[in-house]
């Protein structure tokens, strides 16, 4: 953390801190909406008569549009720029969360959940895009969590709104429309942010990127803007010469399979049922709903707390380790999670031990799985082909988590709360399974080093069709 913040400092006037916050915002809005869909739920069921199916696709609806959205942005970032992308985002969230808040009936709130969705799952992808172009390699990996740090804000923020609006007359509308602010924000934020020297490279701007790039770096000793610029005239050429099926190339394919892995056991571990339906798990143990909204708050701190333990031990104790040691971590606290509901007497005598369990299970994911997902997909791909390779991610991601949080009320009807819970765990063993035969390790690695080791140089295909 020393060297991230000594880094920080270095890069001198502020203006790099500053528009990597703003751009984060795309993360809020993500947790933002991940959130407080949880508390708006206890009290849609009653005022429009939402039954488990209606509400399982008002949860999943958004995932479907997130899906959709990941997929367009590569396209539109490339088009309008980075930038003005996130200006869309962030419009169109403010007509999603205002459609929500003013609802008058379920079709309606689906319509606009999913307009929500087209906003969120562009915002995943470009802020950590964003963020990567703007940054100075020494910070690049601090920066990039940080977005996940704000995900996890934006999480615990719904959580507070949720709480404060939880004994208002129809405080679900105001619970939605809440998401509205922070749209806003990142729609006045990023008109105040420069393009990313990238993007204007792309558009032949060499003379802005170079003038962008000298404000970025300010005062910092290690700053060489003439090989800043070469840089990314080679990864340039290197993207130009890279097409969609060179992801399948020999050398790429298992890179992808690391990043596909990580982004469906991040979600097969059950973490957004967690997010989604904790107000819902702990009101099965009895609680009323305003208790349950209160200790869901503790889930949202201790998420936000334990993201920022992983920022600090990242680039010292590594991703790897923390991956598996949040893994193990997860995977007992759910499956004790199923032993608590299979013993009638644990959740009759013991209830609190239900949150001690979700509380560890969520700091598991914190240090592990949550932001170690979205660091490797922006670390483990040559430049070439990093942004196709990191949007193919964020789809299986987002397709995932439409999976499991659409089918989480049913599973819990079909095979019980503790089969359910049981499931996530023997899901959790597979996933350390996987990290620990294919996940390598990346701390104190450039980029370059990293894609010599992982992937050496791309070889021409036989049938010639890679224009290296
Ligand atoms: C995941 C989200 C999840 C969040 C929880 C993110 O890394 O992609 O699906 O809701 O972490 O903190």
């Amino acid at each position: 953390m020393t060297s991230f913040i000594g880094g920080i400092r270095a890069s001198g006037n502020g203006l790099l801190v500053r528009i990597s916050i703003i751009a984060a915002i795309g993360g809020l809005l993500f947790g933002f909406d991940t959130g407080v869909i949880s508390g708006a739920l206890l009290y849609l069921k009653k005022d429009l008569s939402a039954g488990s199916l209606a509400q399982e696709w008002i949860v999943s609806v958004l995932l479907l549009g997130a899906v959709l959205g990941a997929a367009l942005s590569g396209w539109l970032a490339d088009k309008i720029s980075r930038k003005w992308t996130k200006v869309v985002s962030g419009a169109v969230y403010i007509v999603g969360a205002l459609g929500c808040a003013f609802a008058v009936s379920i079709p309606m709130l689906i319509g606009f959940r999913f307009v929500l969705g087209l906003s969120v799952g562009t915002a995943s992808f470009v802020a950590p895009l964003y963020i990567a172009e703007v940054s100075p390699p020494r910070v690049r990996g601090g920066l990039v969590s940080f977005n996940q740090l704000l995900i996890t804000i934006g999480i615990l923020l719904a959580y507070l709104v949720n709480f404060a609006f939880s004994s208002v007359e129809g405080g679900w509308r105001w619970m939605l429309a809440m998401g509205a602010i922070p749209g806003a924000a990142l729609v006045i934020g990023m008109l105040t942010v420069p393009h990313t020297p990238r993007w204007l490279m792309q558009q032949g701007r060499e003379d802005e990127a170079r003038e962008v790039l000298t404000r970025l770096r300010g005062r910092d000793p290690e700053a060489d803007i003439d090989r800043e610029i070469e840089d990314i005239k080679t990864a340039k050429r290197k993207e130009e010469s890279t097409s969609l099926r060179d992801l399948l190339h020999a050398n790429i394919r298992p890179l992808l399979w690391v990043g596909i892995g990580l982004a469906v056991f991040q979600q097969f571990v059950g973490i957004n049922t967690v997010i989604y339906y904790a107000p819902t798990i702990l009101s099965k143990t009895g609680l009323t709903n305003s208790a349950s909204i209160v200790q869901t708050v503790f889930v949202g701190v201790t998420n936000v707390v334990f993201t920022i333990v992983a920022v600090l031990l990242l680039d010292r104790v590594g991703r790897r380790r923390l991956l598996l040691i949040g893994t193990v971590g997860l995977t007992l606290s759910i499956i004790f999670l199923g032993i608590f509901f299979a013993s009638p007497g644990l959740q009759a005598g013991a209830s609190y031990l239900a949150l001690v369990a979700l509380l560890v299970y969520i700091a598991s994911f914190a240090v592990g799985l949550g932001p170690v997902f979205w660091l490797m997909i922006s670390e483990i791909y040559p430049l070439g082909i990093r942004s196709k390779a990191m949007s193919v991610a964020t789809i299986f991601n987002w397709g995932a988590n439409f999976l499991v949080a659409g089918t989480f009320l049913t599973l819990v009807s079909v095979i019980t709360t503790q089969g359910t819970f049981f499931l996530f765990g023997g899901l959790g063993i597979l996933a350390f399974l996987f990290f620990v035969w294919k996940v390598p390790e990346t701390k104190d690695k450039s980029l370059e080093q990293i894609q010599s080791e992982l992937v050496g140089e791309i070889a021409p295909p036989d049938d010639g069709s890679a224009r290296e």
